[in-house]
């Protein structure tokens, strides 16, 4: 019998007589009920209630939610009455991530990770040891988990780090996931990684083999591909476990040390991994990674190296991030696999910046479990067995380096994530009569003439955008994730639109010209081709469009000029704010002008990035592609990072002489965090000059400018330290 509003069942009260409160009560409570039942009953396969009485429950929440509309919103929890076989309609939602989702630095040997804690004391100005934390890293995917008022309320994946998938539902089906905390801070985002073991993988790629659907090369992709279900029933029936290791956003500290937080999250119900370990310094570290490296093989799930974080939470403040790293952690990663197959031939490809690589085409090979078919032979010179200096590399036993041609046996090495790279070759398996590899002189798809600069390794197609090679490399750059990142148009639309006749997209302009021209032409609509239709066409329309606004920094890093990246992009947004400051300041830039002096003033632009940066805006050809985009476009301002209540945002400001409270490095990274622009030298536009004893030539720059001049003390009152 179906329970319609204010009707009871079975000595139930009717929903109509409940308060509000009671009904929230009851509401939340069956909620977790219920959510328990569907796990038990997807994931664990053991049932815990019988079916009548799930029914029941859903039929109570039914009414609940009948009489109390808005009870979903406002607990910010969706309930299992919307959830159950219901995929959203398009991909997942998009979650801006309130703390950052970092990445970590790699160290790949002893000395490597010894730097490291060299570099975490000089930085903090200490000579007394550090203490870090040392743990497995899992080799998943991270995800987040929000938690308010002990609820969990929403779970995201890294995705670039700011920006994540709303994957809240598929969360709520792995078992390691709390559904709920006591006695948890009112906020916390606890944060870890998704991954499926072994004994899991292997069954889930029997059960897909007899279900006759695809299987998954590693455990890894199998949870990836698992987490990010549309249809959260079926992570249901994925075996996903979680680790907790790291937290986002609290509204109070778990904790003074790492140690201690992890215990604390323990205690709040995560799993954290039993391998974590606080050592005293490097050779505690190394010790306990030699120890984890040997539990490798029989942990029964895959890891990749190990972490080591410094312990203290008020050093890890102290020692801050830099662009996607935090300064206060690395991963120690666990030496690469390496499989022996044959070259089957060289193929040669043209990046984005007309660089000519060399692919190795392999008889395909397993190198960790992986399948590896094409691997990276870097350039010409590292095929001819020397370095760019000309030393040789692979030295055969008379000290010359060892080159290699297609027939031979070769080495493939892989690293975690890294493209696959041939690392050796087998002289002694050399067929007979095999001919050294002549590397083009000129560019294989444009047939423009491909030069080295001196002192550069790499070739180079000289055509420009004539080169559709280049052209396409860039489109494909220019739509990526980190760049315009339009819905719809990835790498395969950009191929397929830079070859066809109807409706070319030859630059990252025509892009937004698309819907104008199919409009324009009554026949043929994309709407009506293979692969579209009314509903795809009419969405990659409005994705194009929702991305005509775009800031100016994800504008400058979607240009794909050499040199400038995403830090460089960034860099130079907060540097000139605007598109039209930018444009001219650039435009007149040459050395020996007031243009150039200000860009390479800025800290983190070197002549190298400079120079590239002036050359894409003073070539005809670039710059007439660069307009035409720019006038399809509402280029966003960028402000400086931090504007918020600092003294010194926006300020430039630039440090000279010794300091005494804190390192230069960490100084400028106080500054940074604060909004501050940090300059290596002193001009006319420097707003503050911060002179610590035996201050030289810059102090005196300041008096001759009148650029303000205060000590540390001063500064560190400023920034109210
Ligand atoms: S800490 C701010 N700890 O490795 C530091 N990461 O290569 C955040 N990972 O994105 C990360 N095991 O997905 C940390 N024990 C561990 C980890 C771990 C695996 C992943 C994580 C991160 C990636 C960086």
């Amino acid at each position: 019998m179906a329970m319609g509003v204010g009707m009871s069942e079975e000595g139930m009260r009717p929903v109509t007589e409940l308060s509000r409160t009671e009904a929230v009560a009851e509401w939340a409570d069956l909620v977790q009920a219920v959510l328990a039942a569907n796990q038990a009953y997807h994931r664990d396969d053991a049932p815990m209630i019988s079916d009548a009485d799930y029914d029941r429950m859903k039929r109570r929440l039914a009414a609940l939610e009948a009489a109390f509309p808005d009870i979903e919103a406002a607990m910010n929890q969706q309930s299992p009455t919307s959830m159950v076989g219901a995929a959203p309609a398009e991909g997942f939602g998009k979650v801006a991530h309130r703390l950052r989702m970092l990445s970590l630095e790699n160290a790949f040997s002893d000395e490597e990770v010894t730097e490291f804690d060299e570099r975490v004391r000089r930085f903090l100005g200490l000579h007394d040891a550090v203490a870090y934390t040392a743990e497995p890293k899992i080799d998943g995917l991270s995800l987040s988990l929000r938690y308010e008022a002990g609820r969990l309320v929403q779970a995201a994946t890294r995705g670039d780090g700011e920006i994540g998938e709303n994957v809240t539902e598929n969360a709520r089906t792995i078992h390691d996931i709390p559904q709920s905390l006591t006695s948890a801070p009112a906020v916390l985002e606890v944060r870890g990684e998704v991954y499926m073991s072994h004994a899991d993988f292997a069954a889930l790629n029997q059960r897909q083999v007899a279900a006759g659907e695809k299987t998954f090369a590693n455990p890894r992709n199998a949870a990836a591909g698992s987490l990010r279900q549309l249809d959260a029933g079926i992570t249901a029936n994925r075996p996903l476990r979680f680790f907790a290791y790291a937290w986002g956003e609290v509204s109070d500290p778990l904790a003074t040390t790492q140690a201690a937080a992890i215990a604390r999250l323990k205690a709040l119900g995560f799993q954290t991994n039993p391998l974590t370990m606080l050592c005293a310094g490097p050779e505690e570290m190394l010790a306990h990674y030699r120890e984890i490296e040997s539990q490798r093989a029989t942990l029964g799930y895959d890891i990749d190296g190990v972490v080591y974080k410094v312990n203290d939470l008020a050093l890890q403040a102290r020692l801050g991030f830099r662009s996607t790293t935090p300064r206060w952690a690395i991963a120690h990663k666990f030496p690469a696999e390496l499989a022996w197959t044959e070259l089957l031939g060289i193929d040669i490809q043209v990046g984005r910046t007309g660089a000519l690589s060399p692919v190795a085409r392999l008889q395909p090979v397993t190198v960790g479990g992986v399948v590896v078919s094409n691997a990276t032979l870097h350039n010409e010179d590292y095929i001819a067995g020397r370095d760019s200096k000309g030393n040789p590399i692979r030295p055969d036993e008379n000290g010359v380096g060892k080159d290699i041609c297609v027939g031979d046996w070769v080495q493939v090495y892989r690293a975690g994530d890294v493209i696959p790279k041939v690392a050796d070759v087998d002289l002694d398996r050399r067929k007979i009569g095999v001919e050294p590899y002549v590397f083009p002189q000129v560019c294989p798809e444009c047939g423009s003439s491909a030069h080295r600069e001196p002192g550069d390794s790499v070739r180079r197609c000289t055509g420009g955008l004539i080169c559709p090679a280049q052209a396409v490399e860039r489109l494909k750059h220019f739509v990526s994730r980190n760049a315009f990142d339009i819905e719809g148009l990835g790498a395969k639309q950009v191929e397929m639109f830079f070859k066809d006749t109807r409706l070319p997209v030859k630059t990252p302009a025509d892009i937004f010209t698309l819907a104008e021209r199919d409009a324009a032409n009554p026949l043929q609509k994309l709407k009506n081709r293979d692969g579209f239709g009314d509903v795809s066409t009419t969405k990659l329309f409005a994705a194009i469009e929702a991305k005509r606004t775009i800031p100016l920094d994800r504008l400058l890093f979607s240009l794909g000029i050499r040199h400038v990246g995403e830090v460089a992009a960034g860099l130079l947004a907060r540097h000139y704010s605007n598109w039209p400051v930018f444009e001219a300041s650039i435009t007149h830039a040459t050395p020996g002008t007031p243009e150039w002096a200000d860009l390479t003033a800025i800290d983190g632009v070197g002549t190298v990035m400079a120079q590239s940066l002036v050359e894409a805006f003073q070539n005809p050809a670039e710059r007439a592609a660069i307009d035409a985009l720019v006038a399809q476009l509402q280029v966003q301002p960028v402000v400086a990072r931090g504007a918020v209540d600092s003294p010194v945002a926006g300020k430039t400001v630039v440090f000279t002489g010794t300091l005494e409270k804190m390192t230069r490095a960490e100084a400028k990274a106080r500054a940074e965090a604060l909004g501050a622009k940090v300059a290596g030298s002193v001009s006319a536009k420097t707003d503050l000059v911060i002179a610590g004893p035996g201050a030289g030539s810059k102090a005196k720059d300041a008096e001759r400018l009148g650029v303000a001049l205060i000590d540390e003390d001063a500064w560190l009152r400023l920034i109210g330290e």
